[in-house]
């Protein structure tokens, strides 16, 4: 899974540096990134394209750090953005917008001016009440926007169902059955070019067959949409693609597009520009969350190891159930006995756990690493309970950077106002 991580006399260190030195000089909770991994992670879908026209576009919702946007943008990526915020990300990172796409069911007026701006390559517009919202304000200020309408396949990505996205009852993208239509509807309004189609199963999909399925069915809808007279550019095939969090065994990113060439290729639509928006497989194994031990809680039911990270620095087990490995840093050769525990954080909730049912040898303040955390960990953080976000550190060429301090206090109440005051 994660190749960058090692173990050596310092215990765990990744890309060569010492994890528990580094808690040591940054405190806990901690998230720490390995450039390398990312860019290692990236190499497999820049292989397997190689020589055809395609984009590589970062779906930044999986982490979305300055430092890791830059990563992407300088190693020649797009990025899929879901919000006007994403795109200010990209743009303070360096990115390139005429390489950004534009996905998400719920984008406001403002979001799409802000897009058009910045001159994007393509809006992904999920519903045709959406079309005409875009149209009107792209027309308003002259301007044609670029679009694809995100079909739904109805395909079962065979995945968590908070994360499948590809089937009939999902708010998701634009029914199969009504696509045609859409299609129709969209090349007659005056303030957007349609330039491509796109889609998006779902995420942690560990198997390649539900991704050639759904690519059949757009495949389908690709012909029959040309037949009505409406060329379309790129085929945006979305994410998706899992990583190993404990035992799963996902395709590796070239053999997923391997597979997908060779369909495209046998359907004579090889030489389309093709579009991948990839998230958690870029980052989900280039990062792991630090966290101390607090408390050992031995129970007669049950017992608890107390951490210092808890549910709103890294909520992906609370809210999927997600199992994510936890090891020490420095496992113990002292006798310290192996006691099965639940590892739990501070917050004020039953589901505030990051691991269930966990054998750990280990005492407080020894520290542990939540593994594979890189995607949707600090991304989906929150301060819940008053409690800052962690600081994150990224590892360029041996040396750890701290490319986001630890929230503090002042932060936390920056935007407030006492009645009064
Ligand atoms: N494109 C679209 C339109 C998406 O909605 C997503 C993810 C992606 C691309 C990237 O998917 P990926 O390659 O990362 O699987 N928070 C959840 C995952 C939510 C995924 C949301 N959409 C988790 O922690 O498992």
């Amino acid at each position: 899974g994660a190749p960058h991580l090692a173990w050596g006399e310092a215990g765990l260190s990744l890309d060569g540096l010492a994890l528990d030195e580094l808690a040591t000089a940054h405190g806990t909770p901690l998230y720490v990134y390995s450039r390398a991994a990312m860019q290692s992670a990236l190499a497999p879908y820049q292989q397997a394209l190689a020589g055809r026209p395609h984009l590589v576009c970062y779906a930044m919702k999986a982490n979305s750090n300055l430092a890791v946007l830059q990563t992407f943008a300088q190693a020649g990526c797009g990025f899929d953005i879901v919000s006007g915020g994403e795109l200010a990300r990209v743009r303070a990172a360096g990115g390139d917008p005429a390489k950004v796409v534009f996905s998400g069911l719920g984008k406001t007026r403002a979001e799409m001016a802000q897009a058009l701006d910045a001159g994007i390559k393509c809006f992904n517009v999920e519903s045709e009440a959406e079309l005409d919202v875009l149209s009107a304000v792209a027309a308003a200020r002259g301007q044609r926007a670029p679009v694809s309408l995100r079909v739904n396949p109805d395909v079962d990505a065979k995945t968590h169902p908070y994360i499948s996205t590809g089937l009939k009852g999902n708010k998701f993208g634009i029914a199969h059955t009504r696509a045609l239509a859409a299609y129709r509807h969209a090349a007659g309004l005056p303030g957007l070019k349609v330039v491509g189609i796109d889609c998006h199963i779902g995420s942690q999909i560990t198997e390649i067959a539900p991704y050639l399925d759904a690519l059949d069915r757009v495949l389908d809808l690709v012909e029959a949409i040309e037949v009505a007279g409406i060329p379309l550019h790129h085929l945006d095939l979305g994410g998706g693609l899992g990583i190993t969090y404990t035992d799963e065994q996902p395709p590796g990113a070239d053999a997923l597009i391997a597979a997908l060439l060779a369909k495209l290729d046998a359907r004579g639509h090889g030489g389309r520009e093709l579009l991948f928006e990839p998230g958690r497989s870029l980052v989900g194994n280039a990062g792991v969350l630090l966290t101390e031990v607090l408390y050992l809680k031995p129970g007669e039911d049950k017992s608890f190891c107390v951490v210092d990270a808890a549910m709103n620095d890294l909520m992906r087990p609370a809210l999927y159930e997600a199992v994510m490995g936890i090891v020490p840093l420095r496992p113990r050769a002292d006798g310290t006995p192996e006691v099965v525990c639940d590892v739990v954080g501070p917050v004020c909730e039953s589901g505030d756990w990051l691991g269930r049912d966990r054998a750990l040898a280990v005492q407080a303040g020894d520290r542990l690493a939540v593994l594979s955390a890189g995607a949707y960990g600090m991304a989906m953080a929150s301060n819940y309970n008053s409690r800052g976000r962690p600081a994150e550190l990224l590892i360029d060429r041996g040396e750890a950077l701290l490319v986001r301090t630890r929230e503090t206090v002042e932060a936390l109440h920056a935007l407030e106002r006492l009645p009064g005051a």
